[in-house]
């Protein structure tokens, strides 16, 4: 009687494909992913580690600078030279805000982003804070002349760099939740992100974000 009741129960119905989740959509199953930014002075690769990461990582860049400058019109020199500081870190600390609400995004900041606590606020209660830390030998020499950058006109670039990581450092620490040492390989600097970027962001929503494969 019994082995007549197990032949005559229907059949299984096949199960269906697990979901995949696409980490190509920030905004995939409504989750607000977690931004990341980069912090550090001038010359510590922020633009250009910021760019190759959204390009794996497959998240929108945005670079507060390049941002403040669409928003305005101007050039950051122009800003600096036509009206005063002031009126830059206004406009960087809108770009900040408008960078942070983006879900996901990568976001290479200026060097000075550290100076209003507002911004560390925004950038920190978005997603996580990483400072790229460059030794001032290293920095001057990315910076090449230092053209576009009103900070560093009228001194000697190699001091004038080292006086403001210098005078920054404390900032830069307090505001990161992680320190890399960035004075090498820009793509090194950028693997071991893409490992920062998973460790914390994998098992918080439970699938990986390099690949496309859900982590069990
Ligand atoms: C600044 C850094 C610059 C730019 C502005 C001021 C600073 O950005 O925001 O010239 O105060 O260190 P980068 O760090 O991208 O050069």
């Amino acid at each position: 009687m019994g082995a007549d009741r197990r032949r005559s129960k229907p059949a299984r119905a096949p199960k269906p494909n697990p979901p995949r989740i696409s980490n190509r959509n920030p905004d995939a199953e409504g989750i607000n992913l977690p931004t990341i930014a980069l912090i550090g002075p001038m010359g510590a690769g922020k633009t250009e580690v910021g760019r190759r990461l959204a390009e794996r990582l497959g998240r929108p860049l945005i670079d507060t600078d390049a941002l403040v400058v669409e928003r305005d019109g101007r050039s950051v020199s122009d800003i600096f030279s036509e009206e005063s500081e002031t009126a830059f870190r206004a406009k960087e600390a809108e770009a900040v805000v408008e960078a942070a609400a983006v879900p996901g995004a990568v976001i290479a900041t200026g060097g000075g982003v550290v100076l209003d606590p507002r911004n560390v606020e925004a950038l920190r209660s978005s997603g996580q804070v990483i400072y790229l830390r460059a030794s001032a030998a290293v920095a001057a020499a990315r910076l090449g002349s230092g053209e576009g950058r009103p900070l560093l006109e009228g001194t000697p670039l190699g001091n004038r760099i080292a006086q403001l990581i210098e005078d920054r450092q404390d900032l830069y620490r307090r505001a990161a939740h992680y320190e890399l040492n960035a004075d090498g390989k820009l793509e090194d600097v950028v693997d071991a992100l893409v490992e920062v970027w998973e460790a914390v962001c994998g098992p918080r929503f439970g699938f990986s974000l390099r690949g496309d494969a859900p982590r069990q």
